[in-house]
């Protein structure tokens, strides 16, 4: 299964840059999700690899070869690119049956009859749909319908699934479970998956790497837990995890390579790494994942229970750390802490994240406040 390598493309609309000097290697058999904010140019990078929209620049290659190249002026028809797609709202033909809906695109490309109803039960067993092959799409509910539509998509074998938020119109319990299921179909495909999604969970889940992109830019391309636990900068730290990170501003001290000490206000810790720390420690921003605040019977910083959320299987606690900074923390089970109830927590050792003033990670490590 094919490798998709996209060179330094560029895309603009009139001055503006919507896709900014991307590079990414999408390996053979991987499941990419596309994360960011809306706008940030998800939807454009997934159209220039299926070819509904040429870059202003740069090359495309699907398995080795060029699809796309500004330089050389090749641009290969989206029919040409061997490439299936799946967008949000993948109308299926309401006068057709489930069977036909699947049927079609091999009917035209003239596929025997024997061959086409071959694959299409060998579809409607793999997206497990085999029991109404006669229905009409207003008789499914919206999890068949999808299946349908990524059944229709599969038909063709396309070597590189491309999909732009699939699960978009599901509600909660169906998106779970349509994750499972694509997570299932990578597997048994063993083709190429590129996943568009805004919602940070469910690049998490689903993929084998992750490209984050704000703005136009690539900001972190890497698998899912390294963007969870060394975030290349304060906007990945943020954009993934739920509820996000802590975050909070610091000035510092060196004391030696390893260590300072870091104030604010009338808080005073210290920090220390095994790695070098940064030269500049005037401004840091230090980073604590939720589930890395533990709270202690002593030995800890005393916060404030502002709001405390169980859940039943866990609680979420926002708690007020001096007069300015609120911290969430994550606990496993239900607790619930009065608000204004005062408490002790302490942050996770090597799990605190430092990150220097221009917001770029520099060394992880664990505090003690002082
Ligand atoms: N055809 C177009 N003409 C002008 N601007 C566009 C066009 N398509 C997308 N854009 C702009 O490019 C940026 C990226 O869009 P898009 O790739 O759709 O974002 P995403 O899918 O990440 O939400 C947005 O600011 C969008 O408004
Ligand atoms: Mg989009």
């Amino acid at each position: 299964m094919p490798r998709i390598e996209l060179r330094n493309i560029t895309k603009k609309f009139g001055d503006f840059v919507a896709v900014d000097n991307l590079t990414l290697d999408i390996k053979d058999g991987d499941f990419i999700t596309l994360l960011g904010p809306s706008g940030c140019g998800k939807t454009t990078t997934l159209r220039q690899i299926a070819g509904l929209e040429m870059p202003t620049s740069g090359e495309i290659l699907i398995d080795g070869k060029v699809v796309f190249s500004s330089d050389k002026s090749i641009d290969v028809a989206p029919k040409d690119r061997g490439v299936g797609f799946l967008f949000q709202n993948y109308a299926l033909w309401p006068h057709m049956t489930v069977y036909r809906n699947i049927a079609f695109g091999l009917e035209n490309l003239k596929w025997k009859k024997d061959d086409i109803d071959r694959r299409v039960k060998e579809l409607l067993k793999l997206l497990k749909i085999e029991e109404f092959p006669d229905r009409y799409p207003a008789e499914l509910s919206g999890g068949q319908q999808q299946r349908v539509a990524i059944a229709r998509t599969l038909a063709t074998n396309p070597r590189v699934l491309l999909m732009d938020e699939p699960l978009s119109n599901l509600d909660a319990k169906l998106r779970m479970e349509m994750r499972a299921e694509l997570k299932r179909l990578h597997h048994e495909t063993g083709a190429t998956f590129v996943y568009v999604t805004h919602d940070q969970l469910e690049a998490m889940t689903l993929a084998t790497k992750i490209c984050l992109l704000d703005r136009g830019y690539l900001q972190q391309y890497d698998p899912p837990l390294t963007v969870y636990n060394r975030p290349r900068n304060t906007f990945v730290a943020d954009f993934v995890g739920n509820p996000t990170m802590n975050l909070i501003s610091f000035s510092g001290e060196r004391k030696d390579d390893h260590s300072c000490i870091l104030h604010h206000k009338d808080m005073r810790l210290q920090f220390t790494s095994q790695d070098v720390l940064p030269e500049d420690l005037g401004k840091v921003t230090i980073g604590v994942r939720p589930e890395n605040v533990l709270v202690t019977e002593n030995g800890g910083i005393k916060v404030k229970v502002d709001t405390s959320l169980p859940s039943g299987m866990e609680t979420i606690l926002n708690l007020r750390l001096g007069d300015d900074v609120m911290l969430s923390c994550v606990m496993i089970g239900s607790v619930d802490y009065p608000s204004d109830s005062e408490i002790e927590v302490v942050f996770k050792d090597v799990q605190v994240l430092m990150f220097d003033g221009e917001g770029n990670f520099a060394a992880p490590g664990s505090v003690k406040f002082i």
